[in-house]
């Protein structure tokens, strides 16, 4: 068979809608993808001009999204049989190049591997309160052990001391957020078909324990009574990291989505709380008073939804490139 050399190979397409099912910051997509020769290599990259500027200044953010889609390209690469080769950070003079990926020896994927691969397309954000069955102990014993496999701790607040504090740092980012106009308009702009759609923000943000976004300037239009506060929260989780450089964070978006992956495999979904985290001072009474001295990288709640939204995603043919690398935009 004839091989096409201006076309992507078909196991880099495969690799690349894989990375695209992450996570992102309002789905800003902060990525894009090079094969490197046909079907060669793959290449992760940041893509800083779709970085969110005032709430993600060093790029911790875009980075750990980048590191939720270099774990799916690795579980894409062992369910096409092969072991992912991984180099990090391979090149210091360009820090937006994440990570390369090679195909290693081939060995058949376990069945656990297989499991998180099939809960890419299925795993969503969830905003608003969750549904009543429960997370059971043991499920969060192994999200413990997913986060732990990838060198991160998921920390899951159990005394409600913890919650309380979080909850209150939460809300008073999520105050600040909503009073700063600049904000605001960023947060607005990504309402929309190629960010946050509509329907998934329907909830008022103060229904949980955790304030959530007001993508819909909702708070304004009416305010929830104490007493309505807090059902449906769920379980309340800090991901964090020893240590707090641009590795870390590719280390802490890997264990994320391996945590993710697992949960939406048992029907567990999970919304994110991350406001504090994008304040220093605030990130600061995080890691000083909920996660003893670790470093916080994302606030989570973990519950069954009653019901999914996707969102989308760019098409393929935005975020992948033969080598070399494009120009930015
Ligand atoms: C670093 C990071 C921070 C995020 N922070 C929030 C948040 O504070 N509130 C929220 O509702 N979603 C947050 N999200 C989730 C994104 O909005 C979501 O991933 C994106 O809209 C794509 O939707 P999906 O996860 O359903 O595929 C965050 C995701 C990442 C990776």
């Amino acid at each position: 068979m004839a091989v096409t050399a201006d076309k992507p190979g078909r196991a880099a397409l495969h690799l690349a809608r894989a990375a695209s099912f992450a996570p992102s910051p309002h789905n800003s997509q902060p990525w894009f993808f090079v094969e490197e020769g046909h079907d060669r290599g793959f290449e992760v990259h940041a893509d800083a001009g779709r970085r969110m500027p005032l709430t993600d200044p060093g790029g911790r953010e875009m980075v750990i999204a980048c590191g939720a889609a270099l774990f799916n390209v690795r579980m894409a690469v062992r369910h096409l049989g092969f072991q992912p080769v991984v180099d990090v950070l391979p090149e210091l003079a360009d820090q937006d190049l994440l990570a390369r990926v090679g195909f290693g020896a081939h060995a058949a994927a376990t069945g656990e591997e297989e499991s998180l691969a099939r809960a890419m397309p299925r795993r969503h954000t969830h905003r608003g309160p969750f549904g009543p069955e429960p997370v059971t102990e043991g499920l969060l014993s192994d999200l413990r052990d997913q986060a732990r496999a990838e060198g991160a701790i998921l920390q899951v607040l159990d005394v409600s001391e913890k919650v309380e504090l979080l909850a209150r740092l939460v809300n008073t980012a999520e105050r600040a957020d909503r009073v700063d106009l600049w904000r605001a308009v960023e947060l607005a702009h990504r309402v929309g078909p190629t960010g946050v759609p509509v329907a998934a923000c329907h909830a008022h943000p103060d229904l949980t324990r955790l304030a959530g976004r007001d993508y819909l300037g909702l708070s304004r239009r009416y305010t929830v009574p104490e007493r309505r506060r807090g059902a449906g929260t769920g379980i309340v989780a800090v991901l964090c990291t020893p240590y707090d450089h641009r590795a870390d964070w590719l280390l802490a978006g890997q264990a994320l989505q391996r945590v993710l992956l697992h949960a939406a495999g048992h029907e567990v979904m999970a919304g994110f709380h991350t406001q504090p985290l994008e304040r220093p001072d605030l990130r600061e009474e995080v890691r000083r008073g909920i996660t003893a001295g670790r470093h916080p990288q994302m606030v989570l709640r973990l519950g069954c939804p009653a019901q999914m939204l996707s969102t989308l995603r760019r098409p393929l043919g935005e975020v992948l490139t033969r080598g070399p690398v494009p120009l930015r935009r």
